[in-house]
């Protein structure tokens, strides 16, 4: 199942997307912004498929980050309206494939019945095993740390832990990502280089990758060049020699 050119033994376990070009992709076919979001809602289904049957045991996809709410009130409320449908119609069929799903941000700002969708289906898919797909939304990465200093800094003050004890797992513990491993490979599409406040903390020995296809066009052929890409690479965390496989 795999392309014959990759390396099974090397294979990212977890891949995480910034899905960018969708408005630009639209414009450029004369449609309006939203109908980018609905293509590149389509491709991001087609890779998570495309992740199960490659074997990548995780999926991290940035799709509403904490500065989104600055576009115009029709498209954030198209995106919204978006994910609570696509939620609607995909979950039973995802579950069905083993996807378990999560979702991390402030969750809390999103509207009600997008939150319970959310709920239930982290609910109902948290047992399953074939790949673990992270949904980003109202999402911000120093937001995220901030959000775990303040509850070190609670457990401190409660006198539940010693400043001296503090330690990077125990940051790692009070991130939204606690029971994630960090990505081994990001890949950005639409020609910008740069992680927009994206999973910092988490991507720092992941591989990046940028691309200058826009979202919706990212098909398996572009994204398997992706991972021969990544297949090249040498992976040394910090050390001389890789130690660690990739
Ligand atoms: C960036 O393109 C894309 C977004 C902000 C939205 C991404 C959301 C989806 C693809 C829908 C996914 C659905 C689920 C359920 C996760 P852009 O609008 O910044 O494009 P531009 O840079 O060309 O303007």
């Amino acid at each position: 199942m795999i392309p014959p050119d990759l390396d099974p033994q090397k294979i990212p376990q977890h891949i995480a997307v910034i899905m960018d070009g969708n408005g630009r992709w639209a414009t450029r076919q004369g449609l309006p912004r939203i109908a980018g979001h609905r293509q590149g809602a389509r491709t991001l289904k087609e890779l998570l498929r495309c992740c199960k049957d490659w074997g990548i045991k995780a999926l991290t996809a940035y799709a509403f980050s904490t500065e989104n709410w600055q576009r115009p009130i029709e498209e954030v409320d198209f995106l919204m309206l978006l994910f609570e449908r696509l939620l609607r119609r995909e979950l039973s069929q995802m579950h069905r494939e083993g996807v378990r799903i999560s979702f991390i941000g402030d969750l809390s700002a999103l509207p009600k019945s997008l939150q319970t969708e959310m709920e239930r289906s982290m609910t109902e898919t948290l047992n399953n095993q074939a790949i673990h797909f992270t949904v980003a939304v109202n999402y911000g990465s120093r937001n995220e740390i901030t959000r775990a200093c303040r509850q070190v800094a609670e457990l401190v003050q409660q006198g539940k832990l010693s400043a001296d004890a503090v330690n990077e797992d125990i940051v790692e513990q009070h991130l939204y990502t606690v029971d994630t491993q960090p990505p081994d490979l990001l890949i950005r599409t639409s020609g910008e280089m740069r992680l927009s406040n994206f999973l910092l903390w988490q991507m720092a020995y992941t591989e990046m990758y940028f691309t200058d296809i826009l979202w919706p066009d990212f098909d398996r052929a572009a994204f398997h060049q992706a991972l021969l890409s990544y297949q090249k690479r040498d992976r040394r965390f910090g050390q001389v020699k890789a130690l660690i496989p990739a």
